[in-house]
C-alpha cells in the first residue's frame, strides 16, 4: 500500500458484492444492499443496465476466472461464521483490513457486539467519507482503528480504541494477508493468539503458495499472474502465500487449532445449487476458520 492512497482492491471487492446483490434473491449467494453506494459512480451506472452487467461479468471472468462467484461465496462463508460465533457468545468482532465491508451494518446479529474496524488509514478515511452519504442503522459500539499492519502495533491501537483482551472475540481478515509481508502476518497472528478471551476464533484467507511460485496452472492462477498485483510497480502487490497443503502446521505452530479449512471447491459444494451449479469459483485461495489454542489462552 502507498502512504495516503486508499485501496483500489477494496473497491473491486465491493463492486463484486454489488453485482452479486443485483441477482434475483433465490440466486444470489450473498447480499450487500450498501455495496453499490460505495463504488465509484461510473461503476454504479454500468451496473444499472442488464446488458452492460453481462459485459462486466464477461470481462471480469476473463481477467479473473471465478472471481465474482468466489468473492460472493467468501462473503457468505464469513457471514455464516460471524452469525455462528455471535450465537456462541462472541462479544467483540475485529474486522482487519475492513475496506468497504458493510457487515457492521448489514448483520443485525452485530447490534450488541463491539465492532472494531481496522484498516489502512487512507482506505478507512475513504470509507468514512462514503458512509456520510448513505443512511445507516444506528451502531453505538463501533470503533474505527487506523492501522498499517506492516508498521503499526495492532495491540496498542486496539487497546486505545477500547478492545478488551479478556472477552471472547472473533477476528476476520478477508482478502488481506496476500498483500502483507510474512513478518506482519506472524506478528498479527501472535497478537490474536495471546490477547483474546476463551473460545476466541479467527477467520482469514490466503493465497496458495503455488500461485506465487508459478507452479499452479489453474486458469485463474495464470490470469492473476498477469495482473498488476504481480507487477513490480503494482501498488497492492501479492507478497504472501501459504503452502498449499500446510495450513494445519502453519496454524498449530502459531497457537491456533483448525476448525475448518475451505477451498474454492468446497465453497462451491456448500453454496451453489440448481441454476448456480454451473458458476465457476476460483481455486487459488484457502479459507480458514481457526480457534485460539487453549494452552495459550489467558486464565
Ligand atoms: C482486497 S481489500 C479487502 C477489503 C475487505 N476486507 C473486503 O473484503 O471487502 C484489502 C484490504 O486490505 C487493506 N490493507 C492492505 N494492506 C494493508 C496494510 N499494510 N495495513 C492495513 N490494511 C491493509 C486495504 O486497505 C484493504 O481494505
Amino acid at each position: 500500500m502507498k502512504e495516503g492512497k486508499a485501496s483500489f482492491s477494496a473497491e473491486i471487492i465491493a463492486a463484486m458484492r454489488a453485482l452479486e446483490s443485483r441477482r434475483p434473491e433465490h440466486l444470489r449467494i450473498c447480499h450487500d444492499p450498501y455495496a453499490r453506494h460505495l463504488i465509484r459512480s461510473r461503476f454504479r451506472k454500468f451496473a444499472q443496465n442488464k446488458f452492460i452487467t453481462k459485459l462486466i461479468y464477461w470481462y471480469v471472468e476473463r481477467k479473473g476466472p471465478g472471481l465474482p462467484a468466489g468473492i460472493a461465496a467468501r462473503t457468505r462463508y464469513i457471514d455464516d461464521i460471524v452469525k455462528l460465533e455471535v450465537d456462541n457468545g462472541a462479544q467483540q468482532l475485529v474486522i482487519m483490513g475492513a475496506g468497504l465491508d458493510m457487515r457492521t451494518f448489514r448483520l443485525e446479529e452485530l447490534r450488541n457486539v463491539h465492532v472494531f474496524e481496522v484498516d489502512f488509514p487512507a482506505t478507512q478515511e475513504l470509507k468514512k467519507q462514503k458512509l456520510t452519504e448513505i443512511e445507516l442503522p444506528e451502531r453505538s459500539k463501533l470503533s474505527y482503528v487506523p492501522v498499517d499492519f506492516n508498521k503499526d502495533n495492532l495491540g496498542e491501537k486496539l487497546t486505545d480504541a477500547g478492545y478488551d483482551p479478556k472477552l471472547k472475540t472473533l477476528f476476520i481478515w478477508e482478502g488481506v494477508t496476500m498483500y502483507l509481508d510474512a513478518e506482519s502476518v506472524n506478528r498479527t497472528l501472535a497478537f490474536v493468539a495471546s490477547n483474546t478471551g476463551k473460545g476466541s476464533t479467527l477467520y482469514f484467507d490466503y493465497l496458495m503458495q503455488s500461485v506465487l511460485d508459478g507452479s499452479c496452472k489453474y486458469p485463474e492462477a495464470t490470469a492473476v499472474r498477469k495482473t498488476k498485483s504481480f507487477n513490480s510497480d503494482g501498488v497492492e502487490k501479492y507478497t504472501f502465500g501459504i503452502d498449499d497443503t500446510g495450513i494445519e502446521s502453519f496454524l498449530s505452530s502459531r497457537g491456533f487449532k483448525l476448525l475448518e479449512h475451505m477451498t474454492g471447491e468446497s465453497l462451491k459444494t456448500r453454496y451453489f445449487f440448481g441454476e448456480n451449479s454451473s458458476r465457476y469459483v476460483f481455486r487459488i485461495c484457502g479459507f480458514v476458520h481457526a480457534e485460539v489454542a487453549r494452552e495459550l489462552e489467558k486464565p
